[in-house]
């Protein structure tokens, strides 16, 4: 039984939701991590500097006694968001960045931003105040088939965008192809991308296994081996561009077991077991506690967290599901095994 001593990681993008739901999901992400961005689409989303800091109190007050975790706010921007709630958020200390959801992207972002050219005066101001631009890389014209949504969304909005603000500071969130490998790595300074576990450990076969498999729908959906395998040896390099984002999004099982489900894997019942998974078959454990847990603090402009977490190689059985308020949620693997677990 080998067991892996790393530095606390840190989670740059997660859906804690709110009330019950947050309630059932966040000692998952606390046990694990050390921060968290915490994305901001609820319903209503989080458009203000005030919404962010209640939910932060909301989410603060849902820690289990005892817990270290510190959620980092982020802003949900829509068309109408003015330049100076970007100075209020900012002020706050508390908000580190905006999230631009094209509109009809994915869950709740029907508020998103209908055309990125009208939020620019918002764009500049973040540039100037530091501010990250967290990025759902998609276009939502339903003409364009869904595995191409990333790259046309690369080449039609981001590159412009991040050409139009060189100082803003961007990530590009859950990359799923090569293409967006491509556009990161070689991009200007200041842009890098978070990679979720599911990218890393399923392609889109993982939808059609056997059957029509709800639970690994996601948004941007899985892609194809070669953009996975691609994936896998990128984070395996060790690029400091890339780190590590969950995107852990919860729903209730009914919602994805419908004729028409949700978006959405919940994989913070794992947070950092799956990446050590993924790590591993890549021959590249030793390259986890960067991507974990020094290259998005760096990115942000944080310290690395101080304390440590020791995971044991040591294969645990996926429950079938977890409670979730009233409802029940079907997590990443379940009924399957993990082949890392947090030592206790
Ligand atoms: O699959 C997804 N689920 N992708 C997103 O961008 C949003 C998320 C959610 O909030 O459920
Ligand atoms: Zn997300």
């Amino acid at each position: 039984m080998s067991t892996l001593v790393m530095r606390r990681p840190d989670d740059w993008h997660l859906h804690l939701r709110d009330g019950a739901s947050l309630e059932a999901v966040l000692p998952f992400s606390a046990a694990r991590f050390a921060r968290a961005i915490v994305m901001p689409n609820l319903a209503p989303p989080v458009t203000s500097t005030e919404a962010a800091l209640a939910y932060r109190g909301r989410i603060l007050a849902a820690l289990p006694p005892g817990a270290r975790f510190e959620p980092l706010m982020t802003l949900y921007l829509t068309d109408a968001t003015p330049a100076a709630e970007i100075e209020r958020a900012r002020a706050s200390g508390c908000v580190l960045g905006c999230k631009l959801y094209p509109a009809g992207a994915t869950t709740h972002s029907e508020a998103g931003v209908t055309e990125v050219r009208r939020i620019d005066p918002v764009l500049a101001r973040m540039a100037e105040l530091g501010m990250v631009l967290e990025v759902h890389g998609e276009v939502t014209d339903p003409q364009v088939d869904v595995f191409e949504r990333e790259a046309r969304f690369i080449d039609a909005v981001l590159a412009p965008l991040a050409e139009r603000h060189p100082r803003l500071r961007i990530v590009l969130e859950h990359i799923t192809t090569r293409a967006a490998l491509d556009f990161v790595l070689a991009a200007r300074d200041g842009i890098a991308a978070t990679v979720t576990a599911h990218h890393l450990l399923m392609n889109r076969n993982a939808l059609f296994a056997g059957g029509l498999r709800p639970h690994h729908f996601c948004r941007p959906v899985l892609q194809a081996e070669a953009d996975r395998a691609a994936l896998m040896e990128a984070v395996a390099g060790g690029s400091p561009r890339l780190f590590l984002g969950t995107d852990s999004a919860p729903h209730a099982r009914a919602a994805k077991e419908t004729a028409c489900g949700c978006a959405g894997i919940f994989s913070a019942h794992a947070g950092i077991e799956l990446y050590a998974e993924a790590f591993e078959l890549a021959g590249a454990l030793g390259r986890l506690e960067a991507f974990a847990s020094a290259h998005g603090a760096d990115f942000y402009g944080l310290p690395r967290s101080g304390a440590t977490l020791t995971l044991v190689r040591e294969p645990w059985e996926v429950p079938a599901r977890y409670a979730f308020g009233r409802d029940e949620l079907v997590p990443l693997r379940a009924g399957g095994r993990i082949a890392w677990r947090l030592a206790c």
